[in-house]
C-alpha cells in the first residue's frame, strides 16, 4: 500500500476520505473524537500545499435523498473551528472542476446523498476519481465497507494511498494481534452475544482470557447454569456460549448487581450469581468479580476492549464498567479499545490518555479483530500492485 506521507502533495488535488461521521446533536457535533483524529491528516496534506478536499458519509440518509439532518454542515463548522480556518462545505461537486488554492481545504457534502455510493457503482466511483490527482483512504471506520468513495474510487484515481490515520489504526492493531504480549485478554461487552459471535469466536482462539460482560454475560451465565431472572439474554445461543467457554478460559462473575427494573431510578442490590430471583435482572457484574477482573488485566501483556461490561449509561449500574476502565488505564499492558460504546465509556472515565490505541472504528474494528479482510484496505493493495 502506498502512503499518503510518501507522495509529493504540493500542488496536488488531494482527495482524503475521512470518517467523519460523528453524531449530531441540534444542530452540531456532540462528538467530534473522530474529527480530531483526522486532524493530523489533514493538517499534513495542507501544510505540504495540497488542495484538498475531503469527503465523508454521515448516518444513514436514504440514497438520493438530499435530507438536511444528514448534511455535513455542522462536521464543516466544527472542523473550520478545530482547524482554525473556515472549511466550505461544497454541495454539487460531481461533475464539477472544483478551483482550490494551494493549501486551502474544502468539505464535500454527505457522499451517502449520492445514488450508487453504497453500492459501489462504477460510473459516480469515477466521478469521484476525476475529481483528484491523488485518493487518500483515510476513513478506518469506513474500510470495512465497500462503496463507492472508500473502495470504487481506489480503482479509479490516477494515484491512490493510505492516509496517516488508516495506517497507524492498522498498525495499531497489528502490533496488538498479530504478535500480542501474553497474556492477552480481551473484554466484549455489549448488548447481545448474536451480533458479536464472530469476534468472541475469533478471540476465543487468540486470547488467553476472554471477559464477557453485559448482556452477553447473561447469557454465558445462562449456559453456566444460572438463574438470570428477567435479564437480557439468548436462550437460543446457550450451546454457542458453551462451545465458546470449552475453548478458553471465560471468568464469570461470582457476584451481579441486579434491579427489579430497567430506569434511572432503579434500586442497585448487589448478589451472588446464583442468587439472582425471577423478577430480577443484571444489570452489572458485582464489586468482587470487578475487583477479581481488574487484578487479572494489571498483569496483561496485551487487551483489547470493545463494550462495556454494565449499563454505565446509569450510575448505579456503572461501578463495573468504571472499575474495568481504571484497570486497563493502569495496567503495563499495551492497550486497544475500539467501538462506540467503549469510547462513550473511556470519555465518561476519562482515561483516554492511559489507553495505548483509541480506535476510531465500531464495525470496522470488530471486523480487523474477526481476521477478516477490509475491503478498502483491499482496492489500496490492489492499487499499489499497477
Ligand atoms: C461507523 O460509524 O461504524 C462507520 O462510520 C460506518 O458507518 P455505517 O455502519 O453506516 O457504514
Amino acid at each position: 500500500v502506498h502512503k499518503m506521507t510518501d507522495l509529493p502533495l504540493a500542488g496536488q488535488r488531494v482527495l482524503i476520505r475521512e470518517d467523519l461521521n460523528v453524531p449530531v446533536k441540534h444542530g452540531s457535533v456532540s462528538s467530534d473524537a473522530r474529527l480530531r483524529a483526522a486532524l493530523p491528516t489533514i493538517q499534513a496534506a495542507t501544510a505540504a500545499g495540497a488542495k484538498v478536499m475531503l469527503m465523508s458519509h454521515l448516518g444513514r440518509p436514504t440514497e438520493g435523498e438530499l435530507a438536511e439532518e444528514f448534511s455535513l454542515a455542522p462536521v464543516a463548522a466544527r472542523l473550520g473551528e478545530l482547524l482554525g480556518r473556515p472549511v466550505t462545505l461544497i454541495k454539487e461537486y460531481l461533475g464539477v472542476a472544483l478551483d482550490l488554492a494551494d493549501g486551502e481545504v474544502v468539505l464535500l457534502e454527505n457522499v451517502r446523498f449520492n445514488e450508487g455510493e453504497k453500492k459501489g457503482d462504477e460510473m459516480l466511483s469515477k466521478q469521484y476519481a476525476a475529481l483528484c490527482d491523488i485518493f487518500v483512504m483515510d476513513a478506518f471506520g469506513t474500510a470495512h465497507r465497500a462503496q463507492a468513495s472508500t473502495h470504487g474510487v481506489a480503482r479509479f484515481a490516477p494515484k491512490a494511498c493510505a492516509g496517516p490515520l488508516l495506517a497507524g489504526e492498522l498498525n495499531a492493531l497489528e502490533k496488538a494481534l498479530a504478535t500480542p504480549a501474553r497474556p492477552m485478554i480481551a473484554i466484549v461487552g455489549g448488548a447481545k452475544v448474536s451480533t458479536k459471535l464472530e469476534v468472541l469466536s475469533a478471540l476465543s482462539v487468540t486470547c488467553d482470557q476472554l471477559i464477557v460482560g453485559g448482556g452477553i454475560a447473561n447469557t454465558f451465565i445462562a449456559a453456566a447454569g444460572y438463574n438470570v431472572g428477567k435479564s437480557l439474554y439468548e436462550a437460543d445461543l446457550i450451546g454457542q456460549a458453551k462451545a465458546l467457554m470449552a475453548k478458553v478460559d471465560i471468568p464469570l462473575p461470582s457476584d451481579v448487581v441486579v434491579a427489579t427494573e430497567f430506569s434511572e431510578q432503579a434500586e442497585a442490590v448487589i448478589k451472588p450469581v446464583d442468587q439472582v430471583s425471577d423478577n430480577e435482572m443484571i444489570l452489572d457484574i458485582g464489586p468482587e468479580t470487578a475487583a477479581r477482573l481488574a487484578a487479572m488485566l494489571k498483569d496483561a501483556g496485551t487487551i483489547l476492549w470493545n463494550g462495556p461490561v454494565g449499563v454505565f449509561e446509569i450510575d448505579q449500574f456503572g461501578k463495573g464498567t468504571e472499575i474495568i476502565a481504571r484497570a486497563i488505564a493502569e495496567s503495563q499492558a499495551f492497550s486497544i479499545a475500539g467501538g462506540g460504546d467503549t469510547l462513550a465509556a473511556i470519555d465518561k472515565y476519562a482515561i483516554a490518555d492511559q489507553v495505548s490505541y483509541i480506535s476510531t472504528g465500531g464495525g470496522a474494528f470488530l471486523e480487523y479483530v474477526e481476521g477478516k479482510q477490509l475491503p478498502a484496505v483491499a482496492a489500496l493493495e490492489a492499487a499499489a500492485a499497477y
